[in-house]
C-alpha cells in the first residue's frame, strides 16, 4: 500500500504517542511520553492525573515527531485519532488536539479503535529497516491482543474484518501481571518485574491454576489473582512472615518460583487457546500484540506454537506492542483508504468494542 501520509495520535491511557507513518506501514516518527514513573507511586493508573499529562505532554510529544520525521504539514494527508476505548478524559485530549489541527490545517480526521491499532502493529516497518524483510501478516488470520486493559482472540479474514473469537470475562491479562506483582512486592508495571524475577527461579515445579473455560476461546484471569494471594501467603507463612507484614518480602528464591509459576499459567493458557484457534480456522498467520506481548516467555511459547502449525508468528518489537501513537497511523491508513472520515462532532468512546459477536 502506498501513501498516504499520515500523522496519527494515541492518548487512550498511560502514554501520550504521536508518530507520522507513511502508507501505513513506514515510520517515520514515533515518539511516546510515557507516565509509568508518574503513576507508580500509586501502584497503578489515576485517570484524573493521566488527563492532566496527556494535556502537559501532547504538544512538546508533537514537536519531537515533527523533527524526527523532517515533515511538515503540507506532506500530510490526513489525522487518525484513537477514539476508544479508553479512559475518557485521557481519549479527550487525543481527540480535542486532532480536531483542532483537522480544523486549522484542512486536513481528514479519521477515527481508530485502539485495540486495532494494537493489531495493525503487526504491519509496522521501522525507519531506515527494509520491508521486504519483513512480510505483511497474511489472512486469514489469528490475532491475540493482551495489554494492561484487554484481552482478546480475533479472527481477520480480510483488513478491518474482524471476528472476536474470545475475551477475557474478568481482569485483563496485563492487570493480573500488575495485581499480581504489587502482592509479590515488584512494583508497579507488574508484567516486566515478574518477567525478570521468574528468569531466576530454578526448581520451577509451583503450579498455579489454569481457567480453561471449557472449550471456548473466553479467557479469566480473576480466579488466578485470588489462587495467587492464597499461595503467596501460604509461602510467607512458611518463611516465618505475617501475610498483613507489608514490610518483609518474601526471600528472592521464593518470589521468582512464584513469579514463574504464575506467568507459566498465563502464559500456557494464552498461548494453547491461541493455537487451537489457528488451528480451527486454519489460519496463515499469527499475530501478537498489546503490552503483554512484549513478554519474552509468552513469544517464545507462540513462536513454538506457530512453527508447528507452519505458519510465522507475527510480533512487534516491544515498544510496538505497549501504547504507541504508530499503530494507530498503521491502522487509520487502512480507514483513510477505504474512504473513511471522522466529523468534528468525533467523541470519545470508552467502551468502543472491537467488534460484536
Ligand atoms: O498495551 P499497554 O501498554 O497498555 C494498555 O493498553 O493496557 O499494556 C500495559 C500492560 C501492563 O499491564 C504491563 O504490566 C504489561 O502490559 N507488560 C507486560 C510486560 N511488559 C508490559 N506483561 C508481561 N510481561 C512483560 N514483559
Ligand atoms: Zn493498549
Amino acid at each position: 500500500m502506498s501513501g498516504p501520509l499520515l500523522l496519527a495520535i494515541e492518548s487512550s491511557c498511560d502514554e501520550t504517542g504521536i508518530a507520522i507513518v507513511e502508507g501505513g506501514r513506514m515510520i517515520r516518527a514515533n515518539v511516546v511520553a510515557s507516565q509509568v514513573a508518574l503513576h507508580a507511586p500509586s501502584g497503578g493508573i489515576v485517570p484524573e492525573v493521566a488527563a492532566r499529562a496527556h494535556l502537559r505532554w501532547i504538544v512538546p510529544t508533537l514537536e519531537e515527531a515533527w523533527a524526527d520525521a523532517g515533515a511538515t504539514w503540507n506532506d500530510i494527508d490526513g489525522i487518525a485519532v484513537t477514539y476508544g476505548p479508553g479512559l475518557a478524559g485521557s481519549l479527550l485530549v487525543g481527540i480535542n488536539f486532532a480536531k483542532a489541527l483537522a480544523w486549522v490545517h484542512d486536513k481528514p480526521l479519521i477515527g481508530v479503535n485502539h485495540l486495532e491499532g494494537h493489531v495493525y502493529a503487526a504491519w509496522l516497518v521501522d525507519p531506515g529497516e527494509d520491508a521486504a524483510t519483513r512480510p505483511e501478516p497474511e489472512f486469514p488470520l489469528i490475532a491475540l491482543v493482551v495489554s494492561g486493559g484487554h484481552t482478546f482472540i480475533a479472527e481477520m479474514r480480510d483488513h478491518l474484518s474482524y471476528r472476536l473469537l474470545g475475551t477475557t470475562v474478568d481482569d485483563a491479562a496485563g492487570e493480573a501481571f500488575d495485581k499480581v506483582g504489587r502482592l509479590l512486592g515488584l512494583g508497579y508495571p507488574g508484567g516486566p518485574a515478574i518477567q525478570k524475577a521468574a528468569e531466576g527461579a530454578t526448581r520451577r515445579d509451583t503450579v498455579f491454576p489454569r481457567a480453561w473455560m471449557g472449550d471456548t476461546y473466553d479467557l479469566s484471569f480473576s480466579g488466578l489473582k485470588t489462587a495467587a494471594r492464597r499461595i503467596v501467603d501460604a509461602a510467607r507463612l512458611e518463611e516465618g512472615l505475617s501475610p498483613d507484614d507489608k514490610e518483609t518480602a518474601l526471600s528472592e528464591a521464593t518470589t521468582a518460583e512464584l513469579a514463574w509459576g504464575f506467568q507459566d499459567s498465563v502464559v500456557d493458557v494464552l498461548a494453547s487457546k491461541t493455537a487451537r484457534a489457528a488451528r480451527e480456522i486454519g489460519a496463515r498467520s499469527i499475530v501478537l500484540g498489546g503490552g503483554v506481548a512484549a513478554n519474552a516467555v509468552l513469544r517464545d511459547r507462540l513462536r513454538g506454537e506457530a512453527a508447528t502449525l507452519g505458519v510465522p508468528l507475527i510480533v512487534p518489537r516491544p515498544a510496538l506492542c505497549t501504547d504507541n501513537g504508530a499503530m494507530i497511523g498503521a491502522a487509520g491508513a487502512r480507514r483513510y483508504r477505504v474512504g473513511e472520515r471522522a466529523g468534528l462532532e468525533l467523541d470519545a468512546r470508552p467502551s468502543l468494542p472491537l467488534a460484536l459477536r
